[in-house]
């Protein structure tokens, strides 16, 4: 089953969905539709949504309420983009310049607080608590997990440890939620939810790993974001992390170095420390490992397609190239 088959499987919804996106994108304020629809329209993934609608499938759930809490998923990660390029100073997202590139940090910030409240505006439509407090709760950690990493910005002391709070709290948070929402408004007993829970979480997880693998081994052109912008801004990822621990003294100074100052000057000496001591490896195996523990949890889950595509997306949260 590919990425096309997976969607193949929940086109209907899908289509309810970007529906939705498009109407509630809709505001009176002229830069809000231009930012809004630059970003919705780019082409992402939608991966947050689809791993939400095919869970609700996988178990059963036959209402419509999937279709507004997908977009709700989507608009709050919508947000989560707007603010990360302002505080990444990133350029390139989707293959296209960035919101912040074309209109400035001001506006960024803004339209990303306009996505985030209209999210909230959406949930409370929705109508149920449980659903209101995962998110609210989700929002929160990612929050949490933005202002961490920023603390460990240009601090080559960072543990693997907080680097993996980091991420799972910036990231895998909100693929948690989508999948553990799927059982909550599906009604299932607490050790589906659980389940479900723990798919996502350990999903997300591996999808940041392998973020920070891409960031430095990928093309522009593949993940339409520039690569290198990690080492950039001094941000102590997995692959730096192994590559101090197992490098040689002088290529951990090295590392060490270009943590403190960030900057692209060190790019080629860092590449090869990450090179010979294998960290783009180690970082992948810890991406396989994660994904490895997504699938079990989907032991509790009754067999199915959607459940299958599941799978799928467990893998190609590790094997992916874009
Ligand atoms: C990008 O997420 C931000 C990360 C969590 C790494 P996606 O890779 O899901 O972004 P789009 O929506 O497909 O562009
Ligand atoms: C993911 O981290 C950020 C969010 C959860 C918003 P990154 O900063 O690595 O994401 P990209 O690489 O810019 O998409
Ligand atoms: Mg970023
Ligand atoms: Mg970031
Ligand atoms: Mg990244």
């Amino acid at each position: 089953m590919n990425i096309e088959d997976i969607n193949g499987l929940i086109a209907d919804e899908m289509m309810g969905v970007n529906r939705c996106i498009q109407t509630r994108l809709n505001s009176e304020i002229v830069l809000i539709n231009q930012i809004g629809f630059h970003i919705v329209n780019s082409g992402g993934k939608r991966l947050r949504p689809v791993l939400h609608l095919l869970g609700c499938k996988a178990l059963g759930y036959t209402a419509r309420q999937h279709i507004d809490i997908a977009a709700v998923l989507e608009f709050i990660h919508t947000a989560t983009l707007l603010h990360d390029d302002v505080v990444d100073s990133s350029e390139m997202r989707r293959g296209q310049d960035t919101a912040n590139a074309l209109w400035g940090n001001e506006a960024s910030v803004l339209v990303g607080d306009f996505l985030y409240s209209r999210a909230f505006q959406m949930m409370v439509e929705v109508g149920n608590m449980r659903v209101m407090e995962i998110l609210a709760e989700a929002t929160n950690t990612i929050a949490e997990g933005e202002v961490q990493q920023l603390l460990n910005i240009n601090d080559p002391d960072t543990t693997e440890e907080n680097y993996l709070q980091v991420i799972r709290s910036k990231t895998a948070k909100l693929f948690q939620s989508a999948t553990q929402l799927s059982a909550v408004i599906s009604l299932q007993a607490p050790q589906i939810e659980q389940a479900m829970a723990d798919y996502g979480m350990h999903l997300g997880t591996a999808f940041q790993l392998v973020d920070d693998v891409l960031d430095y081994s990928s093309t522009s052109e593949e993940i339409g974001k520039n690569i290198g912008d990690d080492l950039a801004e001094g941000k102590p990822t997995l692959p730096l992390i192994y590559s101090m621990r197992q490098g040689s003294a002088e290529q951990a100074q090295t590392i060490r170095s270009a943590i403190e100052h960030g900057g692209r000057e060190h790019t080629t000496e860092v590449m090869a420390a990450i090179e010979s001591t294998g960290a783009i490896d180690y970082t992948a195996k810890a991406a396989r490992l994660e994904a490895d523990k997504a699938i079990a949890a989907l032991k509790e889950i009754p067999n199915s397609e959607y459940k299958d595509a599941l799978v799928q997306l467990a893998e190609f949260s590790v094997k992916r190239t874009y």
